[in-house]
């Protein structure tokens, strides 16, 4: 994954950042930090091409970003992204069985394929007999383990992780995180993560700090 001169801006004249160049080797798993508003949610938006950059290039497992028209961007996103968000967005009438089969529904892969896919996932992370649950049943800690299971469960190669873990508390948040940095490494899954804890960040090969200045290793 390669950002070249990234450039974003809301407000004229005033970008979050400017000319972020980065480079994530495949594989690696990337802790990102940074204070409040600094714009780490932006720039995985920008990774995940849900956002388009003022400047500069963004390339993904080989892929420009900017030469993707919109089809080819979604498809680009089902089949190469998985994404886990804090507030971990499983869809509250589906199981949580269905809700990790949902990537490959979408990828067009057949119920039996998705829901053997999802079972296995799913056992991986210690939730087997937890699949036939809806996320209203389930704790915080095992919604946080089924939204990972559904960002993994298609094997993308990038995952990214935006604050996975803000809602959980720390004993909670900590296993989890391990779960991540496992299932990742299992998968050889490249991983992005957002957090705010130094001693969740300490776990990752690489640690970086985005600032009114761009990113630096930290
Ligand atoms: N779509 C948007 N339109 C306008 N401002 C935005 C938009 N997205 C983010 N911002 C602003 O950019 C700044 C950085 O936001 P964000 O990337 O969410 O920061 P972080 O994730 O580091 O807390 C904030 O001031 C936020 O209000
Ligand atoms: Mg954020």
């Amino acid at each position: 994954m390669r950002l070249e001169g990234v450039t974003r801006a809301f407000a004229p004249g005033q970008p979050l950042f400017r000319a972020v160049d980065l480079t994530i080797r495949a594989g690696e798993r990337v802790a990102l930090c940074g204070e409040s508003g600094v714009g780490k949610s932006t720039l995985l938006n920008l990774i995940a091409g849900l956002d388009v950059p003022d400047a500069g290039t963004v390339e993904v497992a080989g892929i420009r970003l900017d030469a993707l028209d919109t089809e080819a961007r979604t498809r680009f996103r089902r089949d190469t992204l998985g994404f886990v968000f804090q507030a971990f967005h499983l869809l509250p009438h589906l199981s949580a069985r269905r809700n990790v089969m949902v990537p490959l529904m979408l990828a067009g892969r057949g119920v039996a394929v998705a829901g053997a896919a999802a079972d296995a996932v799913l056992a991986d992370l210690g939730l087997a007999a937890r699949a036939g649950a809806l996320p209203g049943e389930l704790s915080g800690g095992e919604q946080q383990r089924v939204a990972l299971a559904r960002a993994l469960v298609h094997k993308p190669a990038l995952v990214l992780a935006d604050e996975p873990t803000g809602n959980l508390d720390p004993a909670t948040a900590r296993g989890a995180l391990d779960r991540i940095f496992a299932q990742c490494a299992r998968s050889g899954a490249t991983l992005l993560m957002v957090t705010h804890s130094p001693e969740i960040a300490a776990h990752a090969d690489r640690r970086l700090v985005l600032g009114p200045q761009g990113i630096a290793e930290g």
